[in-house]
């Protein structure tokens, strides 16, 4: 049994990855491919959703449904470049909160998994 705090703790918890999360969508918003895919979102709901996204992901005991990462993104039209804009956004963001490269590479790992539920090519 390791006493190692875990990513999600180091953070500071719920309000750490709230924070972070508050300074990716500021990020996101400023990427001129990604932000009007925001424009009818509620981000207050938004911001707590990904909140506990990213809490499990960083090893918070929570749960979160994974399905629901499916229909939320689903006829979005969501290509393999907005998906590398997203994790480029997040990568500088958990850099920016002092994050190590080691656990950066992790959480970029487990969202790099999702790419098949979020990514849908548009082919015309
Ligand atoms: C690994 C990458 C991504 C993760 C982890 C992620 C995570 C999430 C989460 C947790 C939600 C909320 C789902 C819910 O309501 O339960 C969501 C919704 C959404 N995401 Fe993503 N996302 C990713 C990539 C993207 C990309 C690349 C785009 C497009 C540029 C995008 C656009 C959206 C939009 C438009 C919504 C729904 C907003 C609404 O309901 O109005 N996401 N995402």
């Amino acid at each position: 049994m390791s006493s190692e705090p875990t990513l999600y703790e180091r953070l500071g918890g719920r309000s750490g990855v709230e924070a972070v999360v508050d300074t990716f969508y500021e990020r996101i918003m400023r990427v001129d491919e990604l932000y009007s895919y925001f424009a009818n979102t509620d981000m207050i709901q938004q911001k707590y959703h990904m909140a506990t996204f990213l809490g499990v992901v960083t090893d918070d005991s929570a749960q979160f449904d994974t399905a629901r990462l499916s229909t939320a993104h689903a006829g979005l039209g969501i290509t393999d470049d907005h998906f590398a804009l997203v994790l480029a956004a997040l990568a500088a963001v958990l850099k920016e909160y002092g994050v190590t490269p080691i656990d950066r590479y992790t959480v970029a790992a487990k969202l790099r998994l999702l790419r098949d539920v979020i990514v849908q090519q548009v082919k015309r």
